[in-house]
């Protein structure tokens, strides 16, 4: 199909199509938002991600043996670089052939994975839908046996391309077999390498010979009168057309491949797991949101890669498929120092965060030599990005529960500014933070729009107002700033996940003009299905209007040590006098930048507090506790 925008007055769109089946839907909203949402209703909510999967990925095609990667790992490690998920691409496949482990090369990696493991680590594997025809290799063995294989135009028999085993079939993923099919592959592989989620690549489906060994039929729909100019042929690179499935033809199913593979292997990871895993697809539909994340396939290390990559993080945002991100510092091409840092920064804030990349040429991980210069700098990114995840989680929780994208483009929170329309350079991460990166080459400034109200820069504290701006972007930073009237809450970092998740929490309080600010956090296990439901969970709602800041816990209903560590408010024009927490005195500080930090707080999340910021000396007078609601109370006065 091709849509083209026509300027006229009125635009109109323009859809030109070579057939098929067309259902069209009108969201009203009104708002951007709105029309997120009400599309979520139709197509599905999002899948909920483990909370170690909102980490940093570490990934690359060229891994040459166990041993060489376990040098990687080691040095990450040695290098105290938070990193969450070590992944592998098809080097570690005996002869590229899913579910196996090349012996001479990759035979310890189950070891390497349980080592991963016991460091509070994860592991994600690629897997292609294209199964070696070898005769005695059992997932072709067992899928003959099952019939599950797409069959050619007159299912006299199973169609045959080619990827990177040579030559393949393809699990037709809505034959009602193929769910047990790929459960069974997938699980014996399990057996041997216990990953926590799968890569699902090429599931366009590729295909290396233009629609199958034979080729295809010459009629309409492997040849049909109108195809979009792009890249040729209706059966260029992929399957032919006329090719039969179980539910109907190819022609009609052929954009839903991946839509159905990652529905199948979310299903049979449920099943092996029995927890939330992570699947990332290259192939998607609307809809897949629900199943799988996404990453927006082989870019270039180049700067107009990086540019693209946020108009792409926002599309798959509307697109119901949040969890997404771009290969960070490109997949191909010749790796660049000042570019590949500049990526990083970029790419701590996309919501899946991965870098990987080809073949060819040196590795591009942060622990790499070639970073010694800026290794600070992108361990301070990935630091700040692993304080930030309680808010990613609680973004992607209203994903899950109503729709709401995770990242935003600008007029989506500003609607009625025309200015923030055509936006793509900078983007939100909910309606609370602006990112504003720097995209060329050699730049120490960026030139940022913020439309009305007042922001704080999340570094310093540094309130600007709504307006254009040229903000100081050296190498060593990405600027980010925090909405007024937005609370964030974060929490220390660490080298996983794991081991931040049970550090202290900190409120980022950033007052609007008028003195007001609010915000939210989810928190479960990070792991468990069914915790977003009113059980197992706990659910805490930040408010600050008239001179009080309030903290009430919702729902505890998940037993764990939360502690409140500290608490910085953003906008307090006057330096307060004294601090009070729970009818207690607590040291602060208190800067130019009208910033107040309390500090040592050490208070349990389940449990009510105050904390209190006056002028005078009226000791204990606005300190408030009230176990019957369940309130936090944290005074200021600005
Ligand atoms: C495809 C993928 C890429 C992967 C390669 C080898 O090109 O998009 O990410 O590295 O195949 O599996």
């Amino acid at each position: 199909m091709e849509v083209g925008l026509v300027k006229t007055n009125p635009v109109s769109v323009n859809y030109k199509t070579t057939g098929g089946i067309l259902d069209f839907y009108v969201f009203l909203g009104p708002s951007p938002d709105d029309v997120i949402q009400q599309y979520s209703e139709v197509i599905g909510k999002t899948m909920m991600p483990p909370y170690w999967s909102l980490g940093f990925h570490l990934c690359r095609w060229g891994y040459t043996n166990t041993a060489n990667l376990r040098l990687i790992v080691d040095d990450m490690r040695k290098k105290q670089i938070p990193y969450d998920t070590q992944w592998v691409d098809i080097d570690y496949m005996d002869s590229y052939k899913d579910w196996t482990l090349d012996p001479n090369n990759f035979n310890d990696l189950p070891n390497l994975v349980n080592d991963l493991h016991s460091y509070g680590m994860h592991f994600i594997p690629i897997v292609d839908p294209g199964i070696s025809n070898t005769v005695g290799y059992a997932p072709y063995d067992d899928g003959l046996n099952r019939g599950i294989f797409i069959k050619t135009h007159d299912n006299s028999s199973f169609i045959v391309g080619k990827v990177w085993p040579g030559n393949t079939v393809f699990p037709d993923f809505t034959h009602p077999d193929a769910g047990n099919y790929w459960y069974t592959h997938a699980k014996a592989f399990h057996d041997q390498v216990n990953y926590d989620g799968l890569w699902i690549d090429m599931n366009e489906p590729a295909n290396f010979v233009k629609g199958s060994l034979t080729g295809c039929t010459a009629g309409t729909n492997d040849d049909p009168p109108f195809v979009p100019p792009i890249s040729g042929d209706m059966t260029d690179k992929t399957l032919c057309t006329s090719a039969q499935q179980h539910l109907s033809s190819h022609y009609n199913l052929h954009s839903l491949y991946g839509h159905f593979e990652a529905k199948a292997t979310y299903e049979t990871l449920m099943r092996i797991r029995g927890k939330r895993s992570l699947i990332i697809s290259r192939s998607t539909f609307a809809g897949s949101g629900k199943y799988t994340g996404h990453w927006t396939g082989d870019n270039h290390s180049t700067w107009a890669d990086l540019i693209y990559s946020i108009s792409g993080i926002i599309n798959f945002n509307m697109f119901g498929i949040p969890m997404v991100g771009a290969d960070i510092c490109g997949f191909a091409g010749t790796v660049d120092v000042e570019l590949c840092t500049r990526w990083l920064q970029l790419g701590s804030f996309y919501p899946f965060m991965r870098n990987h990349r080809d073949r060819d040429g040196d590795g591009q991980d942060p622990a790499s030599s070639m970073f010694t210069s800026t290794l600070p700098i992108m361990k301070k990114a990935l630091e700040q990005r692993y304080r930030l995840l309680p808010y990613l989680y609680t973004l992607f929780y209203r994903s899950h529960i109503d729709g709401k994208p995770v990242i935003r483009p600008l007029f989506f929170q500003f609607p009625q500014d025309p200015k923030t329309y055509d936006i793509d350079r900078q983007f939100l991460w909910g309606s609370g933070l602006l990112i504003s990166p720097v995209l060329v080459k050699g730049a120490t400034t960026v030139t940022a729009y913020l439309p009305a109200g007042n922001w704080f820069d999340i570094e310093t504290g540094v309130e600007s107002m709504g307006g254009t701006h040229v903000f100081d972007a050296p190498l060593s930073k990405i600027n980010a700033h925090i909405r007024g009237g937005v609370i964030i809450p974060t929490q220390d970092h660490d080298v996983t996940t794991t081991r931040s998740r049970v550090k202290d929490f900190t409120l980022l309080v950033a007052l609007s003009t008028t003195g007001l600010a609010s915000g939210e956090l989810f928190w479960d296990n990070g792991e468990s299905y069914g915790t977003t439901g009113g059980q197992n969970n706990n659910f805490i709602e930040f408010k600050a209007e008239n001179a009080r800041l309030t903290s009430t816990v919702v729902l505890y209903d998940y037993a764990v040590k939360m502690t409140l560590g500290s608490v910085v408010i953003y906008g307090v024009h006057s330096r307060p006098t004294i601090a009070n927490f729970n009818g207690q005195y607590v040291p602060f500080t208190y800067d130019s930048n009208a910033k107040v930090i309390t500090q040592n707080l050490r208070f349990p999340y389940n449990m009510s507090c105050s904390v209190l910021l006056q002028q005078n000396s009226i000791k204990q007078s606005l300190a408030h506790y009230n176990d019957r609601e369940k309130k936090h109370v944290l005074y200021y006065q600005a």
